[in-house]
């Protein structure tokens, strides 16, 4: 059956899961085999070293799919930073109707894609920060728990009081984001509330996301306790696959009496990050990934993901649905009829209230 959420109908698109923005890994080949899938597949603008790069990968990715996909600008504190007015531009002038944004002071990027007539889902961790974008203009948030991969916020709460503090207090209708994997959290985001969800990690464990194999070997062996936090120090918190680098860094980080972010910036270099998805050596350099790794066991296709997570959550919602009690049917289950000592001699501890249907 399909999906009918608000994110469904606005985005045009099937099934209400987004493929977040990544870093290095949100080229074309992901994103347009996530939207070909039923799903919003979406290319991350900073990965192309400039504006026009992003037109030809837009192009290219329009080539490779009919179905509405997007475009992620992330805004980071950077010495010299990019030129995101550019990169808009692009986005506008090649027609992209949906623009994922996240990071610092997105005011004048969503200000400039919003009159263009672009759909802003803007990525948050934080209820008051959702409350800022929502003064910005965007149409949905996309709810960022301290599970997800990457920049995790200074908060540490999780989706579970997340959501639903989303639910009862923000007036825009809103995704969740980090620790997704499957239809189970999928229904589970729908009940708190949620339009859809938002997926990095196990979108970065499928055969058409462009890093290399040993990558994903090393995230299906991985379980949810292998990441790694930095970069507290500096209010700038990551959370990383827990290699080498990243526990070294997290020793230094801990260790330094300088508090120079300079000792740790070596360890954190993103250029060391990109080449482990290029040569496959995990413990080359740091690279982003979610709790989530510990739910993630296989490496599929875009397309065979997607629909399992249709399927798992179609069954989820069903499931969730007949455990629900007319009161005029009598429950019955393996054991019998639940308080039916003939069937079923324990039938009488588990009363109506624990029956296992
Ligand atoms: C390798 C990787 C790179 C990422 N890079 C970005 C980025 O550049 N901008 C951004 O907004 N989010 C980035 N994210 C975060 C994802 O878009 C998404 O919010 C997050 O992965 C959700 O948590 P999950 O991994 O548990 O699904 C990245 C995630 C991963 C795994």
């Amino acid at each position: 059956m399909p999906f009918n959420t608000l994110l469904t109908r606005k985005l045009g698109i099937k099934i209400p899961v987004v493929q977040g923005g990544m870093q290095w890994v949100g080229f074309a080949e992901l994103a347009s085999a996530v939207s070909n899938a039923g799903g919003l597949g979406i290319l991350t603008a900073l990965t192309q070293p400039t504006p026009e790069d992003l037109r030809k990968e837009i192009r290219k990715c329009r080539a490779m799919t009919t179905n509405p996909f997007g475009v992620n600008i992330t805004l980071l504190p950077a010495l010299s930073p990019p030129d995101y007015g550019a990169y808009a531009r692009v986005i506008i002038e090649e027609g992209i109707r949906i623009v994922e944004t996240a990071g610092n002071s997105p005011g004048p990027v969503i200000k400039t894609l919003k009159e263009a007539g672009c759909i802003i889902i803007h990525k948050c961790t934080t209820i008051r920060h959702a409350q800022s974008a929502i003064k910005l203009g965007v149409d949905f948030l996309s709810i960022d728990g301290f599970e997800c991969a990457g920049h995790v916020g200074e908060s540490d709460i999780t989706n579970f009081i997340l959501l639903s503090r989303a639910r009862q207090s923000i007036s825009i209708p809103f995704i969740a984001s980090g620790g997704f994997a499957d239809g189970q959290g999928l229904a589970a985001a729908l009940s708190l509330g949620a339009e859809g969800i938002n997926m990095g990690t196990r979108f970065m464990c499928t055969v058409e996301a462009p890093v290399h194999h040993k990558v994903k070997e090393a995230i299906v062996a991985a379980d949810e306790t292998d990441t790694q936090l930095v970069l507290r120090r500096w209010k700038n918190t990551t959370r990383l696959y827990g290699n080498k680098v990243a526990k070294e860094a997290a020793r230094v980080e801990q260790e330094s009496t300088s508090g120079k972010f300079e000792d740790v910036a070596p360890f954190v270099s993103g250029k060391r990050g990109r080449e482990v998805f290029i040569n496959g050596d995990v413990d080359y350099g740091v690279w982003t990934a979610g709790q989530v790794i510990g739910l993630i066991h296989d490496i599929p296709t875009c397309d065979e993901l997607v629909k399992r997570i249709e399927r798992e959550a179609e069954e989820t919602i069903s499931r969730a649905a007949s455990l629900m009690y007319d009161g005029h049917q009598h429950l019955k289950s393996k054991e019998g009829t639940v308080g039916d000592k003939t069937n079923n001699p324990t039938a009488e501890v588990w009363g109506v209230g624990k029956s296992k249907l």
